[in-house]
């Protein structure tokens, strides 16, 4: 999936943006968007937001200039940029959502599709991505003063990552798990030697070339382990040994739920039960069916995206998948746990996946 040039996906996250930062200022049966907010410039095709209440987003460097300039007449010579080889632009930014204003950072390398976690000390690490971000790593301290910016280290990673996903350790550090054409695994800081881990279940979910196992679904179970999603089914994982210690079935029906049939998945508030028993529950919703993808490429054709959902208590003994359905099929969709427990489905598009 080279250039899988995600324009839907811009699409999709500049509405998110206005959806959040706008309101609806008319009853009348047209309505109409208006923006609250200052146009921040880039499209947030990744966005984080910081303990000081401050969201960074941003976006690929290498697809022309953005709408909002590097500050003091800065610019970047981006040779790899397919447009244009100097740019004064900013490809990222910070929201202070207090001020309501928008400051442009320096972004060097293609985020493009990286992937990242916040630590527990508040700092953003951002790791991978497109052409020259295939191996950076980069992170963002929060400060309050304005002064902050990015920080890239040069083969931050052993591998190149496009398309993985990342997950905070008990120690700190990140596991990065998979990305396209890795079957693999490795760790931010680098620990290990070799720091590269190989985990076949990837090779398992790949779907002769369909993909559908990027942008893992990984979560720190209770036990320590790692619980990993790919395509239709999950492991968990000892991550210290390398070794599954548990097998999950494949949702019924056995679609694909990851990039590029994209679902989204949270863990769902953890229940204390009798004794030190937890239940932790994993719950995954949308996708789109399998063989979507080379329909969506090869043929413009735009199925109908997946509307169920799927539940499972992966401390049991023999966990199965509960399914419900969603009012919406639903693909490339958000999920976010809110205070009350209840989960927001947001996002998304009802048909296929486009390239
Ligand atoms: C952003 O867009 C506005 C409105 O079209 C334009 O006036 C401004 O010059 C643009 N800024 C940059 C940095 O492209």
């Amino acid at each position: 999936m080279a250039a899988r040039a995600t324009f839907i996906f811009y699409a999709l996250f500049l509405t998110s943006i206005q959806l959040l930062l706008t309101h609806h200022v008319s009853s009348a049966a047209r309505g109409l968007w208006k923006y609250m907010v200052p146009n921040v410039g880039i499209s947030a095709m990744h966005m984080q937001l910081l303990h000081n209440d401050r969201v960074v987003m941003y976006d690929r460097t290498n697809f022309g200039p953005s709408n909002i300039s590097l500050p003091n007449g800065n610019c970047r010579h981006n040779p790899n940029d397919i447009v244009s080889k100097l740019d004064c632009t900013a490809h990222s930014i910070e929201y202070d959502v207090a001020m309501n204003t928008v400051r442009p950072l320096t972004v060097q390398s293609n985020t493009w599709c990286s992937s990242g976690s916040v630590r527990p000390d508040g700092v953003l690490v951002q790791t991978g991505g497109d052409r020259d971000g295939q191996r950076k790593a980069r992170t963002f301290s929060p400060c309050d003063n304005n002064q902050c910016d990015w920080v890239e280290i040069d083969n931050g990673l052993t591998n190149r990552r496009w398309y993985a996903s990342n997950h905070i350790l008990p120690d700190g550090k990140q596991i990065v798990v998979g990305g396209q054409a890795q079957f693999n695994y490795e760790f931010f800081p680098k620990t290990t030697n070799p720091n590269v881990v190989a985990l076949p279940f990837l090779t398992e979910t790949h779907d002769q070339g369909q993909e559908n196992n990027l942008y893992p679904f990984v979560f720190m179970n209770t036990d320590g382990n790692l619980f990993i999603f790919c395509n239709n089914r999950a492991i968990l994982l000892d991550y210290v040994k390398n070794t599954v210690v548990k097998t999950f079935p494949a949702i019924p029906g056995g679609d694909p739920r990851n990039y590029p049939s994209t679902g989204s998945a949270v863990l769902l508030p953890l229940k204390n039960l009798e004794a030190d028993q937890i239940e932790t529950e994993v719950l995954v919703c949308g996708g789109a069916p399998k063989g979507s993808y080379n329909l969506a490429f090869r043929k413009k054709t735009f199925v109908k995206a997946l509307d169920t959902c799927a539940r499972i208590k992966i401390n049991d003994a023999k966990p199965q998948w509960t399914v419900e359905n969603m009012p919406h099929a639903r693909v490339m969709g958000d999920m976010i746990l809110l205070p009350n427990g209840d989960v927001l489905i947001i996002n998304g598009g009802s048909f296929g996946l486009k390239r």
